[in-house]
């Protein structure tokens, strides 16, 4: 049952709901739009604040459901739970459904780390927000958020009595979420980032 709940995650991940929004009210492709990106920061670009905030909550939610999911059908194994986290992100960056063409999966990690390591995320999550206010980079805040939580939890898992296999899964989520920012790093790094509320060409 823990394995099928692993499947069952990677495919609740694979459904892409800014890909879907799109289609919905603009019949557009997002992923041909914007920055290319098939997540939250895209939609609010090319659709609005009002989708933006739904496919937040809802990739958000696909996390949460995942984290949820191993739990159940493990018996409460932390393992299966966090692996189940894990295959929901994958399911997100790569959709079976849409040609393994996805997104860069931080909705989804916010829904798995909050789920996991609710006071870490807490903590790194303000710090994330608070970045992007000042900066408006939400690239930045997104890894901001992975690494900081990944980082808590690895220096406080004795504190809150977490697994201490939570550190390989977190680190795990760190990796696949650097990957995705590449570009986003690449063009922090030379000032050329897009910055919130600024429009961009698709890459
Ligand atoms: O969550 C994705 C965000 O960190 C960056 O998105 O569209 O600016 O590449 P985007």
């Amino acid at each position: 049952m823990g394995i099928l709940s692993i499947v069952l995650s990677y495919l609740i991940g694979a459904v892409s709901f800014s890909y879907l929004t799109g289609q919905l009210l603009k019949k557009l492709d997002i992923r041909d739009h914007g920055s290319g990106n098939a997540g939250a920061t895209n939609t609010l670009r090319v659709l609005g604040i009002g989708p933006a905030i739904a496919v937040l909550l809802l990739d958000c939610g696909k996390g949460i459901l995942a984290v949820w999911l191993g739990y159940l059908m493990s018996g409460g194994d932390p393992v299966i739970s966090a692996g189940a986290g894990v295959a929901a992100v994958i399911g997100h960056n790569w959709p079976v459904f849409f040609g393994f063409r996805g997104g860069k999966g931080v909705a989804t990690t916010i829904g798995v780390l909050a789920t996991l390591v609710f006071w870490p995320a807490l903590i790194a999550g303000t710090i994330a927000i608070l970045s992007i206010v000042f900066t408006r980079y939400v690239s930045l805040g997104s890894l901001l958020f992975v690494i900081g939580t990944t980082v808590l939890t690895a220096a406080l898992y004795n504190v809150f009595n977490y697994p201490f296999e939570y550190i390989y899964f977190l680190a795990g989520l760190t990796i696949l979420s650097v990957w995705r920012h590449n570009e986003n790093v690449k063009r922090l790094m030379k000032g050329t980032e897009s910055k919130l509320g600024q429009k961009v060409k698709a890459t």
